[in-house]
């Protein structure tokens, strides 16, 4: 028993790959507590399976839901080891609840020019800290769907936070993807990388532009969304399996049923909303000037800070 895996979701089951779990998931066979209780043929027509294959999923489910079990205590104990990598910004760490956590996605919404990208070279530098200095001793997978990749704002963030600049750049590890395809790709073989490199930190800026290019049109909302939805579960298993935190940027698009109020909110909607375990949304404020508010957390309560970009990165 204890040489098998852990079976967490459905993705672990065997004969479930992840598009089989998708339709699985789309059926409303969310979780392995509902896969241990559906019938053999059910599950079978539903996953597209062989009845045998179903079988199988359905007992290693059962026997996952009964070994899974974690007292709260546990839980609280894991919720401790939980780590975190600083802003750079002592208000804003301070608003997430001691900076961005692993095991977790993290997603930044706003604007243009609202410092999306620069909190996520923030991150990509601070990771590389010690872990008395706000970091992780880890590197970066940077996926860069905008092309925005700086090194230069890299080296002088490095300076700032005395990290050798050179040597920094060097520990981020860049793919640029033009496409969903390649995007999602990216996460499919992250995992030698992650495990050679102790990559601690997953950077994908832009989360959704790709996604929204691609799919345009109210006949494409749907397989978007759910294409955007395993996208996000591969970044939270990898959050998981790995113990390192994942930053996604967003844009955001105007919302015509807003009446009153700040007409602006992500892309993705709900399904986001979801998925990222912390929400910040990002506005401009004045010069340098930027104003994050939690939007959504775990653990912390709605409330506000100011940042400044400055050419070092982030600071008070
Ligand atoms: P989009 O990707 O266009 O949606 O925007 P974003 O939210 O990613 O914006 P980004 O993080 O790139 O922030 C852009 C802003 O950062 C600029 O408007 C500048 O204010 C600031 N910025 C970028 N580079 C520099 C720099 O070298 N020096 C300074 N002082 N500020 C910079
Ligand atoms: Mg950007």
């Amino acid at each position: 028993m204890a040489k098998d895996k852990v079976v967490r979701e459905l993705e672990d089951l065997p004969g479930i790959g992840e598009t089989t779990a998708e339709k699985l998931r789309a059926a409303g066979i969310d979780s392995l507590d509902k896969v241990a209780t559906t019938a053999p043929f059910e599950l079978a027509e539903t996953a597209g399976i062989s009845p045998e294959k179903a079988k199988e999923a359905i007992r290693v489910a059962q026997e996952s839901v009964t070994l899974n079990f974690s007292t709260g205590e546990e839980i609280f104990n894991r919720r401790k080891e939980i780590g975190r990598i600083t802003t750079a910004s002592k208000d804003l760490d301070e608003l997430i609840g001691g900076g961005v956590e692993t095991n977790g996605i993290t997603e930044t919404y706003g604007r243009f020019a609202s410092g999306k990208t620069q909190i996520g070279f923030q991150l990509s530098v601070d990771v590389q800290l010690p872990r008395n200095k706000g970091g992780l001793d880890g590197s970066v997978l940077f996926i860069d769907t905008e092309s925005t990749f700086r090194p230069e704002r890299i080296e002088e963030i490095a300076k700032k936070a005395g990290l050798d600049p050179q040597k920094a750049l060097s520990n981020i590890f860049v793919i640029r993807a033009t496409t969903t395809d390649e995007q999602t790709l990216a996460l499919e073989r992250a995992d030698k990388l992650i495990q050679e490199k102790n990559v601690k930190l997953i950077v994908v800026d832009s989360l959704t532009a790709l996604f929204r290019s691609e799919y345009v049109g109210r006949g494409a909302l749907g397989e978007r969304q759910q294409k955007l939805n395993m996208h996000l579960h591969r970044l939270q298993r990898l959050a998981d399996k790995y113990d390192l935190a994942v930053y996604v940027t967003n844009q955001v698009m105007d919302n015509p049923a807003i009446l009153f109020g700040d007409p602006t909110t992500p892309i993705g909607g709900n399904i986001l909303a979801h998925a990222a375990t912390t929400m910040l949304y990002l506005r401009k404020s004045k010069e340098e000037k930027r104003i994050v508010r939690l939007v959504d957390s775990p653990s912390m309560p709605e409330g506000e800070c100011v940042i400044k970009i400055t050419p070092q990165g982030i600071s008070e």
